[in-house]
């Protein structure tokens, strides 16, 4: 179904500096001659980014835990059955900003402990991981204050505070200690030229 295109996602909590590195690198490999499609969930097709307005705007009940992973998971079914497999197949580089690693982290940290049914939803519906990973590391505070800085209505999840941002950052660490073959921690502290510095080095042997 993937072809010989390649895969990468970055993850990472709110403000980390994900959409600036997706964006960074995505130019970088245009600039080397590579064909490479730049999306982001929930969405990047349009059918996800129709469910992505229903889970980022509203009151905070909105939806009950299990809902909003089904949401997550239909948004994202769409979104690799429409745009992801087709690039993959023609063999270009698809960046992903967020993938299922968020909902591994969010769903899990947020709503209970929900990790078991992500993983069954994940297995019957989605089935395939990103070739590469980028975690974009970053103290809560720092990424809070990058975040609040941002104009936008989407608050719902953002609006969560720095303790619970902290949880998510110790949850995409420790996926990162469970696939460590698949998702390399970057530090995201430095400039933005810094840490594309070091994206472009951790992704450059998969992209030979
Ligand atoms: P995310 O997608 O992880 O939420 P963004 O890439 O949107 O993060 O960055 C959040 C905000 O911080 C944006 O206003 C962006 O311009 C800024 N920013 C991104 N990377 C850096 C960096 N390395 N240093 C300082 N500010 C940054
Ligand atoms: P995003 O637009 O990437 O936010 P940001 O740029 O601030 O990082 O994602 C919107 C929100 O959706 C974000 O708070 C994380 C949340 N989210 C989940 O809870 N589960 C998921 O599976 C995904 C993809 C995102």
């Amino acid at each position: 179904m993937t072809g010989k295109g390649r895969f990468i996602t970055f993850e990472g909590i709110d403000g980390s500096g994900k959409s600036t590195q997706a964006r960074l690198l995505a130019e970088r490999l245009r600039t080397q001659g590579r064909e490479v499609t730049l999306t982001r969930e929930p969405g990047g097709s349009p059918g996800a980014e129709e469910i992505r307005d229903l889970l980022l705007t509203g009151a905070p009940d909105r939806w009950s835990a299990e809902t909003e992973i089904l949401l997550f998971t239909a948004a994202r079914r769409d979104h690799l059955e429409r745009r992801i497999a087709p690039a993959l197949a023609a063999g270009q580089v698809v960046i992903c900003d967020r993938f299922a690693d968020s909902t591994r982290v969010y769903q899990g940290a947020t709503r209970g402990d929900l990790r078991g049914l992500v993983d069954q939803l994940h297995g019957l519906m989605i089935g395939r991981e990103p070739d590469l990973t980028l975690l974009i590391d970053i103290d809560p505070d720092t990424g809070w204050r990058r975040a609040k800085a941002r104009p936008g209505a989407e608050a719902r999840f953002e609006d969560f505070g720095a303790e619970l941002q902290a949880r998510l950052r110790a949850g995409f660490l420790a996926l990162a200690e469970e696939a460590p073959e698949r998702i390399r921690v970057i530090d995201g502290r430095g400039s933005a030229d810094e840490v594309a510095k070091a994206v472009a080095t951790a992704a450059g042997p998969m992209l030979a």
